[in-house]
């Protein structure tokens, strides 16, 4: 019986959140929900496509600290994101479709300048990375750090691996930073060992 009356309070909890919520995002699909969020900032700059969850007390961010004109962050239709992850865009990030991140995966556009040595980098400016986009299908391994690099379609990003540099589609990469280790070879339609630079072995 104690389940099912937590079913329901909390079926109840995220109709009542979207009702309330829905009017302060750019966009908020259908079926989309996130669970107990830690942070939600610039919530007018953040579109989130339909059938997409957000884990519990992640942080989702879309903020132009570094003086973008247009600041957004969108994550597409049927994503899954995991518990604990920190996404902040200050110019531009994109989860295409059916993403899937695990838990406690960071992703950003931006970081703490700390050329002056004189200033607490806390206390110095936020410096612009390159936008991030994560392609359609990718798979986002635990602890991910994915910072001014994007990453093509259907790829996999090993646990623990921080990227950097920017993956090509259908590439499994590991390691930090990021190294490609393996593609999918449309000739012989098989997932084959690369260089680190993606090239077939
Ligand atoms: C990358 C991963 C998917 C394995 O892919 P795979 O194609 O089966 O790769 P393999 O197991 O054949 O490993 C290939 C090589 O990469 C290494 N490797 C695998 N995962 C790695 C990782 N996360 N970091 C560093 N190296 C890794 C292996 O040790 C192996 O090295 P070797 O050739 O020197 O022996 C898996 O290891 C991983 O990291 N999964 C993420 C798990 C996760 O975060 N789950 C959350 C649930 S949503």
């Amino acid at each position: 019986m104690v389940p099912k009356i937590m079913n329901y309070r909390r079926a109840l909890y995220y109709k009542i959140w979207t009702f309330w919520n829905k009017r302060r995002f750019k966009k908020l699909g259908k079926g989309s929900y996130i669970r107990n969020p830690l942070n939600i900032n610039g919530i007018g700059n953040i579109s989130i496509g339909n059938n997409v969850s957000i884990g519990y007390k992640s942080w989702i961010a879309a903020v132009p600290l570094t003086n973008e004109k247009d600041c957004s962050l969108q994550i597409g239709d049927g994503c899954t994101v995991g518990n604990f992850n920190h996404i902040y865009a200050t110019k531009e990030i994109i989860l295409g479709k059916n993403v899937l991140t695990a838990d406690r995966v960071y992703i950003s556009d931006n970081s703490h300048q700390y050329s002056d040595i004189n200033i607490a980098i806390m206390d110095q400016p936020i410096q612009q990375k390159r936008e991030v986009k994560i392609g359609d299908g990718s798979w986002i391994g635990e602890n991910v750090c994915i910072i001014g690099a994007s990453i093509g379609k259907n790829c996999v990003i090993g646990a623990n691996a921080v990227v950097t540099k920017d993956i090509q589609d259908y590439s499994v990469a590991v390691g930090s930073p990021a190294k490609i280790i393996k593609r999918y070879c449309a000739d012989s339609k098989t997932w084959r060992i690369t260089t680190p630079d993606g090239e077939f072995i």
